[in-house]
């Protein structure tokens, strides 16, 4: 397994839209996730999407450790791939999340978000993936789903003031 460079803000090919992976089982994808599972792990991330790694195409892995519960309804989730994601809101109820990405190192911000989302897809054996996602998986998976076309979090963010280094917000408080 190889660790793979990931672009930062500024690299075009994060605000590029990502193509559909033609055949989710082909070898490259599989050692494609594999490669972004490890690179995730590394970095202490949550979720990498593809065109984060230089790899312009829809699909993203993500995890829930169990230290990143943030409530009942995000049970840990095992590193995982979804392959060609449709992710869409079941309704209008939203609420702002505290975010960061591997693309933006060393800040955060509030992002307004759907609380839940409905998600379908494929893993890298071909098995359709499917459910209704809620919390911090439902954050991850509109994060992660919006890297794929060529969205970063700041451009969701309704209130820049409410951005902030790490280091600051360790010292001062996160910008409510
Ligand atoms: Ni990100």
């Amino acid at each position: 397994m190889t660790l793979l460079k990931i672009a930062r803000m500024g690299h075009p090919v994060l605000l590029q839209p990502a193509s559909p992976v033609a055949d989710p089982q082909a070898p490259f994808i599989r050692t494609l996730v594999e490669d972004m599972i490890e690179t995730m792990l590394d970095a202490g991330g949550v979720g990498l999407a593809a065109p984060q790694v230089h790899q312009s195409l829809r699909l993203f892995v993500y995890h829930i450790p169990a230290a990143r519960r943030t409530d009942a309804e995000s049970p840990a989730c095992p590193p995982s791939a979804l392959i060609n994601p449709v992710v869409e809101p079941v309704d209008d109820a939203m609420t702002d999340r505290m975010e960061g990405c591997l693309s933006i190192p060393g800040l955060r911000g509030w992002v307004p978000r759907y609380e839940r989302v409905a998600y379908r897809g494929v893993n890298e054996h071909g098995q359709e993936i499917h459910g209704i996602a809620s919390g911090f998986l439902a954050n991850v998976f509109q994060h992660e789903h919006d890297h794929l076309n060529g969205i970063l979090y700041p451009m969701r963010m309704t209130d820049l003031a409410r951005m902030g280094f790490d280091t600051e917000m360790a010292r001062y408080g996160e910008p409510a």
